[in-house]
C-alpha cells in the first residue's frame, strides 16, 4: 500500500500483517482517513475508552454486520472498553402502534445481532448506550490532552472543549477502528494549529442565552471553524460547575449539528481558554456579534417542515443530547409547578423524557421520579433521532427544545420556556 504520512516501525509492521491481515486492514483504513486529511503521521489514542456512534442495527447496514464479524472471528478487540450512542427502541417507554412496531422491527432486525457483536468487539456492558458517555454517572471522562477516537458529534465537541481533549469528528467505524489499533491521523483538531480560533463571537444579550438558539447561531455562521466566544462566562460563569456543564453539553451539541463545530473555546470557562486566553484567537479571526435580535433572527427562520403546519402537537422529546441528573430534577419542578398553574394534573402532551441508563437509574432511586411520572411524562434511554428518522413517525408532529433534532428531523423546536407552556396547557400550540 501506498501511503503519504510517516510511520513508526511499530506501525508499519502492523500495516504490512505482522498482527494479521485483518489487522493490517483496519490500520490501512486509519492510515488512508489521515492521508486524505493530510496528516503527517499517527499519534497514540491515549484516552482509551473509545466511544462509538453507530449504535443501531439497521438491516440495511449489510457491510458494517460484516466487518464486525471479520473482526470478530480474528480476535481482535479494542484496547480499552467503549461506550456508544443510544438505542433506536424503548417499546415500554415509548409508546409504538402496531403499524410502527413492524416497521421498527424491519428496519432494526439486526439490533439485538449487532449489540451482541459491539460487546465482542469490547462494549462496556449493556448499559454503555448513552451519547452523554462523559457524565461521571457514565464515567467515559477524558482528561485534558488526552487524544481520542470518537466519532458522535455532540460528544466530540463537549470532549473537546469542555475537557480540553483532543479528537476529530470522526466518521462510523473510524472511531471504533482507531480504538482498535490504537492511533489515530494527527491533523486538524488534534494538533495545536487546529485548536486556534478562526472567529471571535462576542455575545452581547441583555440576558443569558438560550443555549441551543445561542449553538445554533454559531454553529450556521462558522461551520467547521473553532470559535472563541467572549461575553457569555457574564451568563454561566467563570466555574465548570454541573449548571455551566449542563449549558454547554446544549450549547455543543447545537454547535456540532446546526454546524459542524468539533471544538469552541469560551472565554474565562474553558479549559484552553482560561489557560491561553485570546492568545488562541487567530490574527486574521473574523468577528461575529450576537444580540437578542440575532438570536431572534435565528429562531424565526426554522422553517416549521411538519405536513399541517398548525398541527396539534402529538409528541415532544426533550432529552437530545441526554439529560443529566440535575436537569431531569430541573424539568420536574418546573412542570409540576407550571401544571399547578393552570390547574392540570397531567402534560396535555405525550412527553418522552431521555437520559443515560445510568443517570435514569439515579434518579429512579429518587422521589423525583415518581413525581416526574405522575405529571404523565415517561422517561427513556432511547434516541429521539433515531425513533424519528423512519416513514412512519415522519408524518407526526413533534416538538422538542432539541436543536439536534429539529435539524435532523421534521420535529419542531420550541424554547423551553415554550415547551413548558405547551407541554402544561398554558399555550396551545
Ligand atoms: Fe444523542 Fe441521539 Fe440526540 S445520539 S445527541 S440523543 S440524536
Amino acid at each position: 500500500m501506498e501511503y503519504k504520512m510517516k510511520l513508526t516501525d511499530e506501525q508499519k509492521a502492523i500495516l504490512d500483517g505482522r498482527d494479521g491481515e485483518v489487522m493490517a486492514k483496519v490500520m490501512q483504513t486509519v492510515v488512508m482517513f489521515g492521508d486524505i486529511f493530510g496528516a503527517e503521521k499517527l499519534v497514540p489514542v491515549t484516552h482509551k475508552d473509545g466511544h462509538l456512534v453507530t449504535s443501531f442495527g439497521i438491516a440495511l447496514m449489510k457491510p458494517l454486520f460484516s466487518t464486525m464479524d471479520k473482526l470478530i472471528n480474528a480476535g481482535i478487540k479494542t484496547e480499552g472498553k467503549f461506550t456508544v450512542d443510544p438505542r433506536p427502541l424503548d417499546y415500554s417507554n415509548v409508546k409504538c402502534n402496531l403499524l410502527e412496531k413492524l416497521v421498527f422491527h424491519i428496519m432494526y432486525k439486526r439490533q439485538s445481532e449487532y449489540e451482541e457483536q459491539l460487546l465482542k468487539v469490547g462494549l462496556r456492558d449493556k448499559d454503555a448506550f448513552t451519547c452523554t458517555c462523559y457524565l461521571d454517572e457514565v464515567g467515559n471522562i477524558p482528561k485534558k490532552g488526552d487524544v481520542l477516537s470518537w466519532a458522535e458529534s455532540s460528544a466530540v465537541v463537549y470532549a473537546n472543549s469542555v475537557l480540553g481533549a483532543r479528537c476529530n469528528r470522526n466518521s462510523g467505524m473510524l472511531d471504533l477502528f482507531g480504538s482498535i489499533v490504537g492511533y489515530v491521523p494527527y491533523f486538524g483538531l488534534v494538533t495545536d494549529e487546529g485548536r486556534k480560533a478562526k472567529w471571535k463571537v462576542i455575545i452581547k444579550t441583555t440576558k443569558k442565552p438560550e443555549a441551543q438558539v445561542l449553538g445554533s447561531a454559531i454553529g450556521m455562521k462558522v461551520m467547521e471553524d473553532v470559535p472563541y466566544v467572549v461575553g457569555l462566562d457574564k451568563y454561566i460563569g467563570n466555574e465548570l460547575n454541573d449548571e455551566a456543564k449542563a449549558y454547554l453539553k446544549d450549547f455543543g451539541a447545537a454547535t456540532a449539528s446546526n454546524g459542524a463545530v468539533g471544538l469552541y473555546h469560551i472565554d474565562g470557562l474553558t479549559p484552553e481558554a482560561v489557560e491561553y486566553g485570546e492568545k488562541l484567537v487567530l490574527p486574521d479571526a473574523k468577528e461575529y456579534v450576537i444580540d437578542d435580535a440575532e438570536l431572534e433572527r435565528v429562531y424565526n427562520g426554522y422553517p416549521v417542515m411538519w405536513k399541517k403546519k398548525d398541527a396539534k402537537p402529538a409528541l415532544c422529546f426533550i432529552g437530545c443530547p441526554h439529560l443529566t441528573f440535575a436537569q431531569l430534577c430541573k424539568w420536574t419542578e418546573d412542570i409540576e409547578r407550571t401544571l399547578a398553574e393552570t390547574g392540570r394534573r397531567k402534560v396535555t402532551v405525550r412527553t418522552v423524557m431521555t437520559a443515560s441508563p445510568q443517570v435514569k437509574a439515579k434518579f429512579m432511586q429518587t422521589e423525583y421520579y415518581a413525581r416526574l411520572i405522575a405529571t404523565g411524562v415517561k422517561l427513556s434511554s432511547i434516541c429521539p433521532l433515531m425513533y424519528t428518522n423512519n416513514p412512519l413517525t415522519k408524518g407526526k408532529a413533534i416538538i422538542t427544545n432539541s436543536n439536534k433534532l429539529r435539524t435532523y428531523s421534521v420535529a419542531r423546536y420550541y424554547m423551553d420556556e415554550k415547551i413548558l407552556a405547551v407541554l402544561c396547557g398554558k399555550e396551545s400550540e
